[in-house]
């Protein structure tokens, strides 16, 4: 059995973070951010580090459970689309809205909140990349909304919801844009040596230079693009989105480079 106050043994947290992506799909907020452990290490700083000393909102949580950040760290996993950890553990969406209900939050008290819960995701080194940033403050703000209209004497909260299952916002994933931020070589491919009819297709000299940095990062997630035994474990997969048009996401290959990958892959992906 799982001790929930320590995040060591929390083995299902962990193996769903560890745990190979299905390569067609993009990577849950959960994944991307690090998984329960990072999440846990966000809470613990907003509640140890900012929340007691901080006049606004230190005398709601005077009397919060030991484990409250492991609570809270619990839910948002679930929420990002982890395992559904505070469901399992905690009593689910009937137990979060009870600890809300009757609190009062004021507006100011739900901005401060905010505000030092998006400092501890700093602290705490969680993603930094505008997509997940978009993704995890709009929870934030939604929630935190939710829980001020929750909190008021004459609320009357749904009894029954689920518990949220949030997404990025508006197809801005991880991979789906160039950053402005890319050095310009990185941004095309020169054309790359192409060996002649009957010349061994390498994957040092023809394959991997194809891939570019921003390619490289965007599936990082899932492999790495330039490691050979990672292209060829997913060379099927790969082929059907670069024939597909669907990868690299700014800009379908050209025909021979495409042919050149599937011909490397069909030569048993040398070196
Ligand atoms: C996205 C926004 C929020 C999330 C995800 C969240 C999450 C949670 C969860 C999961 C619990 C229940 C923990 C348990 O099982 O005991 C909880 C309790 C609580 N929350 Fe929130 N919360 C949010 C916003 C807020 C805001 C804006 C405030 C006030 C400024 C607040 C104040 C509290 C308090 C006072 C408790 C009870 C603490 C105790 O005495 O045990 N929450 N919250």
């Amino acid at each position: 059995m799982n001790d929930p106050t320590d995040p060591a043994s929390d083995d299902t947290a962990r193996t769903a973070a560890r745990e190979p992506l299905d390569r067609e799909r993009e990577p849950t907020l959960y994944e991307w951010a690090g998984g329960y452990p990072a999440l846990l290490a966000m809470t613990t700083i907003f509640y140890t580090r900012h929340v007691p000393d901080d006049p606004l909102i230190g005398p709601l949580f005077a009397d919060m459970l030991p484990d409250h950040p492991e609570r809270v760290a619990a839910w948002l996993s679930e929420v990002f689309g982890g395992p559904k950890l505070y469901s399992e553990r905690y009593g689910g969406y009937r137990r979060m809205v009870s600890q809300h209900v009757g609190k009062k939050i004021t507006p100011e008290q739900r901005a401060r909140w905010a505000s030092l819960m998006a400092a501890s995701a700093d602290e705490a080194g969680l993603p930094t990349d505008p997509e997940f940033r978009a993704a995890f403050v709009a929870y934030i703000e939604w929630g935190s909304r939710i829980a001020v209209e929750n909190s008021q004497v004459d609320a009357v909260p749904p009894p029954h919801m689920p518990v949220p299952r949030w997404w990025w916002v508006c197809d801005a994933t991880p991979g789906a844009r160039i950053s402005a931020l890319q050095q310009e070589e990185e941004r095309s491919v020169p054309a790359p040596p192409l060996p002649g009819e009957g010349e061994a297709v390498g994957f040092a000299e023809h394959i991997r230079p194809l891939f570019r940095q921003v390619d490289r990062n965007s599936m990082r997630f899932a492999f790495d693009l330039w490691s050979r035994d990672d292209v060829e474990k997913h060379g099927t997969a790969i082929l059907h989105r670069l024939r597909a048009g669907t990868m690299p996401c700014d800009g379908a290959w050209p025909a021979e480079r495409v042919a050149l990958f599937a011909r490397w892959l069909e030569a048993g992906a040398p070196e």
